[in-house]
């Protein structure tokens, strides 16, 4: 190769990792798998490790630095990073504008209304637009210099474009970096995997990774930062603070979206209020919103009172932590026999919900928290999720709490308790447990399975104890005088329920399938078994090798689903409900999966195709009986390729592996 085209390659590399990075933080819809990104870096590092001359520094290669520091220096800051002055109501927020315009000398000063990020600050050097050094708050004078932790923080760039670099040689961006929740709950179990504690909240994971010694750490953890704040040297950059927001984006920041210039308090209480409607669907934590002063020329008129400056305040939404106590730990019994023990506790306000009880999850979970009966306990709500016991307030304790015991029968029906090795949780293991019954009744009667509407836990339970029903299928053989003969049930109630019942045996086949609770099928798998088979009967007859095959399923998936059709009882389960004349086919499936003229063959699909998504593609495939993988291999009959394929063709060429259109596809389909 001809050192001009080394380095055309390199720099097509690097323009391709920065769309997957964009793809991935900006637009949250990667195309490529974590192994897929690593790839390209790890063919990026090679040409660079031979072609060391062509490595610059705002290479994504430079993100990971090698070896770990040790310990972090110490970096004072050139413009204190000052924190801010809360308020907690709109009163207080009216205050805070009537000061404002006081100082403003009576006039009504625009404000920017921003998210408060929750999570650390950072504060993020360049020199000739190129990154330079990266340092914590630290106590707002002195900070830790974490550079090479900065540098994989694939929202940082590492290079200002030259436009927006042209601003100043030295530039100074300040803003909050944060973990996504999504991230923040995938860090949480692999550290419960390898049995370290759990972080309590995102900000103390973005902040302990920061703080990481081995960059490769940082790297992994996927940081974000969204910037807030522009230093040219050490004044302020612009003369507007949404100017420097919009510069902020422009020069390859992430700035949040979610922000408004607003030309009064009223336009500010807004969008807090609005906000705080969003907050739950942001897929991070904010604590409030940052109302600023839009004019630098005020903002430096106005100053600062010893920590804080006088032209910005936080309103700080209500706390979605709070203690309370557990005043009692009772244990449910679940469709699968699961004993779960869940925490009943002194009702507390949380971010506008009373909050009464707490699931505990299982026994270790209760021993991992050191949780007795009694005790004081901090509680968390994250997102839509139920909130959670996050820790034990153990300079509370009296003396007076109980240990808790899982008990060894059943506290539904008496029947034995199991708990096999290894796991983490404890089954009833009686056939008939009447709380199992119910569970597995109200499941497949639940919206996302069967959708049968009336059937909720008051009759689930009647129809057990009078032994109408013991099964779901029996479900099917209820009459109008059963219903009936129930108590509170109405006879147009009934004939109501009846014919929903009558309308679930129309449900598409995924509905039934995850409707059965078979462990581990959840609604996707669900989808994934109904379109590969088509029927239940198919379904029912499939060896384990044949659902190991199906991608996305795992061998223990394909265990379960096995052994559940096993079963006998379940198989005539399923034969009674065919006989009920449930619908257990896809009308037109049988013909196209009976074909399975892709049957055994593995795909790999890259680029964009003309006349369809990749998701389309590969549900064509898995219909025709084919496989879909990420990447290329020796094992891969075709690639499938679009637009804009990217490396999986250079590698699909290296091995001889056949390429083909979509016209192509579409023919092999037939
Ligand atoms: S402005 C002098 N804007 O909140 C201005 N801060 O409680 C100081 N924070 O230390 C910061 N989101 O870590 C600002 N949009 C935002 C923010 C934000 C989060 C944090 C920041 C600061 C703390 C102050």
């Amino acid at each position: 190769m001809t050192p001009r085209s080394v380095e055309r390659i390199i720099l097509k590399l690097r323009d391709e990792i920065r769309r997957h990075d964009e793809l991935y933080y900006l637009q949250e819809n990667p195309e490529i798998s974590d192994r897929e990104y690593d790839e390209l870096i790890e063919k990026l590092r090679e040409l660079e490790t031979k072609h060391p001359k062509l490595i610059s520094s705002d290479s994504p290669t430079q993100r990971v630095a090698g070896r770990p520091a040790e310990g972090f220096p110490e970096f004072v800051h050139r413009v204190p990073m000052l924190s801010l002055d809360n308020s907690y109501n709109i009163d207080e927020l009216r205050a805070f504008d009537e000061r404002c315009r006081k100082l403003a000398g009576g006039e009504s000063p625009e404000y920017v209304a921003e998210l408060k990020i929750d999570g650390l600050s950072l504060s993020v050097h360049y020199e000739e637009g190129v990154f330079v050094r990266g340092v914590t708050r630290g106590d707002g004078f002195r900070g830790e210099d974490v550079t090479s932790n900065v540098r994989t923080i694939r929202s940082i760039p590492l290079k200002l474009n030259a436009k927006a670099a042209s601003i100043a040689r030295e530039i100074e961006v300040r803003g909050e970096c944060y973990l996504g929740l999504r991230i923040f709950e995938r860090i949480n179990n692999q550290r419960e995997d390898a049995g370290e504690p759990r972080f309590a909240n995102p900000r103390n994971a973005a902040s302990g990774t920061m703080r990481q010694l081995d960059p490769s750490i940082t790297a992994r953890r996927r940081l974000g930062m969204f910037a807030y704040d522009v230093f040219a040297g050490q004044r302020k950059a612009f003369a507007t603070h949404w100017d420097a927001l919009n510069w902020a984006e422009r020069a390859g920041f992430h700035v949040n979206e979610n922000r408004a210039l607003c030309k009064s308090i009223d336009e500010v209480i807004e969008f807090c209020n609005g906000m705080e409607a969003r907050r739950d669907n942001l897929g991070y934590e904010i604590d409030g919103v940052v109302v600023k002063v839009n004019s630098t020329a005020l903002q430096e008129r106005f100053g600062a009172t010893g920590k804080a400056p006088r032209w910005a305040i936080a309103y700080k939404y209500a706390a979605r932590q709070a203690t309370t106590r557990v005043n009692d730990i009772i244990v449910q019994v679940g469709r699968t026999g699961a004993l779960t023990p869940v925490a009943m506790l002194e009702p507390v306000q949380l971010s506008g919900v009373t909050v009464s009880r707490s699931t505990l999850h299982n026994e270790d979970e209760i021993e991992r928290l050191g949780l007795k009966i009694g005790d004081h306990v901090l509680i968390e709500r994250g997102g839509d999720v139920i909130p959670k016991v996050v820790k034990v307030i153990e300079s509370k304790r009296t003396g007076k709490e109980k240990k808790f015991r899982m008990p060894t029968t059943c506290p539904v029906c008496g029947g034995n308790v199991s708990r096999p090795e290894g796991e983490a949780v404890s089954r009833c293991i009686a056939a008939d447990c009447s709380a199992q019954l119910i569970g597995r009744l109200l499941h497949f009667a639940s919206r996302r399975a069967m959708r049968i509407e009336g059937l909720g836990f008051a009759l689930a339970e009647q129809l057990i104890e009078k032994k109408m029903v013991r099964d779901v299928a029996d479900i099917y053989t209820v009459t109008l005088n059963d219903l009936v003969s129930l108590e509170r049930m109405a006879k147009k109630s009934a004939s109501n329920v009846l014919s929903q019942i009558e309308e679930s045996k129309t449900r598409d086949l995924w509905h039934l399938i995850y409707g059965l609770g078979v462990r581990h099928v959840g609604e996707r798998t669900a989808g994934i078994l109904a379109r590969h088979f088509g029927s239940l009967e198919r379904l029912g007859a499939a060896t384990v090798e044949e659902l190991d095959d199906i991608h996305e399923i795992g061998l223990t998936m394909a265990e379960s689903i096995h052994d559940w059709f096993a079963d006998s009882g379940n198989k005539e389960l399923c034969q009674r409900l065919t006989a009920a004349g449930v619908h257990t086919e896809i009308a037109e499936h049988s013909s196209r999966q009976t074909d399975q003229r892709l049957a055994g063959k593995v795909f790999v699909i890259t680029g964009t195709l003309p006349g369809m998504t990749r998701d389309e593609a590969r549900q064509l495939i898995d219909a025709s009986g084919g496989r879909v993988t990420g990447s290329v291999s020796k094992k891969t009959d075709f690639v499938l390729a679009g637009a804009d394929p990217g490396s999986k063709l250079d590698k699909a060429n290296e091995l001889g592996v056949p390429v083909i259109d979509e016209t192509e596809f579409k023919k092999m389909l037939g």
